[in-house]
């Protein structure tokens, strides 16, 4: 496979600005290199999506509940991978974006509450394909500006024509009120000038981001009190 970020020379190029360079007599074939690049992170995608439609019907059926409320795939844009490789000063080949960018597949997993979180969590790496490689517990230590959420950095085989690959795949689990606040401080201010941001605004976010903690842990002893413990 070539390298279509060194034909195209965007290696000077300022990230997002990919479409603006495409050179039209080695375009296709640029564009075919690309597709090939991301046809097995789309399959490893599928394949953990699979597992989690899997989980959430069974458990259903189980009778104790779904503790799935909604689920979201999504590959990560060429413009969001060359915009990141800048940021990691990650060269453009596809080698290195490879190795150094593990987050191309996502997967949002969004549970009722807490302790669904880790149960489905468990329920997914406890797979004898499911290799976890990395776990970062933004719940147990939530980010400072109040963030959390439980991130996964899960391999799953992709079986090819010729090959078996271990497509990395990055798992967001979070609760509804964690994907509630997420959601509006990403339009609100992630990764945006924290200098736009008045130190007063972003104490707040953190604030609300306690809040919907707070909600979480009432609503999970509601729903206790009522139903008893999930089985
Ligand atoms: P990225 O370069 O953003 O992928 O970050 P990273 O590779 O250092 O990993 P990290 O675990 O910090 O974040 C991965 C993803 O989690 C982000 O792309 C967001 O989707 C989400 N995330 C992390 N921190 C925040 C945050 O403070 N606010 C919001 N809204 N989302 C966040
Ligand atoms: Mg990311």
């Amino acid at each position: 496979m070539t390298d279509f970020v060194e034909k195209r020379d965007v290696t000077t190029d300022q990230p997002g600005q990919l479409a603006r360079r495409v050179h039209p007599e080695t375009w296709h074939e640029q564009w075919t290199d690309l597709n090939h690049f991301l046809m097995v992170y789309k399959f490893g995608l599928a394949e953990i999506n699979t597992k989690i439609t899997i989980l959430a019907e069974e458990l259903t059926h189980r009778g104790s509940g779904n503790p799935i409320e909604h689920v979201s795939p999504r590959l990560k844009s060429p413009a969001s991978i060359t915009a990141k490789a800048h940021r990691l000063n990650c060269p453009l080949h596809f080698d290195d974006l490879r190795s150094r960018i593990r987050d191309i597949a996502g997967i949002r997993i969004v549970c009722s509450f807490v302790s669904d979180v880790y149960t489905v969590a468990n329920m997914l790496t406890r797979q004898p394909d499911v290799n976890l490689v990395v776990t970062k517990d933004y719940i147990a230590r939530p980010k400072p500006n109040g963030y959390r959420s439980l991130h996964l950095i899960v391999e799953i085989p992709v079986f090819m024509s010729d090959r078996v690959v271990a497509v990395p795949v990055e798992v967001q689990l979070r609760t509804v009120a964690m994907d509630f606040w997420a959601s509006l401080e990403h339009k609100i201010y992630y990764k945006h000038d924290p200098d736009v941001v008045p130190p007063r605004l972003r104490d707040e976010l953190t604030a609300a981001a306690e809040d919907a903690a707070r909600l979480d842990v009432r609503m999970e002893r509601l729903h206790r009190e009522i139903h008893g413990p999930r089985r």
